[in-house]
């Protein structure tokens, strides 16, 4: 028959050993509910909007030019409609400056003519044009996610 080994406070090595794992499994059953909690909220990434309103058709009378500088898109507006177009370079991604031609890239030349299409310089292809559409409050709205065929206009009423 084996005897116990007790310390000076009455513990045994049998009684140490048993706490010792009970205490390890509470700990993992803890740590394995915390891990899970992190799942019971959606993995969700908010992404700012794509479309922005630009304000009523009279903020475009016919002729004008107007550069959304924080959007980075170019509206123009003619007889025949309302388009806009991409001021990001398709080379590279720099930010196109309107001249008498059309658009000129600063960071390596490229070159486009007044609707968007490559006349000069290492730009694969031409400027997206993105769609324009009328909210439910007459606002227009311009949805850079979603590009059109060039010669897209929004026709005015
Ligand atoms: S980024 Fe425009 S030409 Fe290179």
């Amino acid at each position: 028959m084996s005897e116990e080994t007790r310390d000076k406070d009455g513990v045994s090595r049998r009684d140490f050993l048993g706490l010792a794992a009970f205490g390890t499994a509470i700990l993992g059953v803890v740590s394995s509910v915390a891990g899970s909690l992190r799942y019971i909220k959606a993995n969700v990434y908010f992404e700012e909007s794509k479309k922005f309103k630009v304000g009523t058709v009279e903020n475009f009378p016919i002729g004008s030019v107007k550069k959304l500088d924080d959007k980075n898109v170019f509206i123009f507006s003619e007889e025949a409609g309302l388009f806009a177009i991409s001021a990001i370079c398709t080379h590279l991604g720099c930010i196109v400056s309107p001249v008498d031609f059309g658009f000129q890239c600063p960071c390596h030349g490229s070159q486009f003519n007044h609707i968007g299409n490559v006349i000069g310089g290492p730009a694969p292809r031409a400027l997206e044009w993105f769609e324009i559409s009328q909210e439910i409050d007459g606002s227009l709205a311009i949805d850079t996610a979603k590009t059109v065929s060039q010669g897209t206009k929004y026709l005015f009423a």
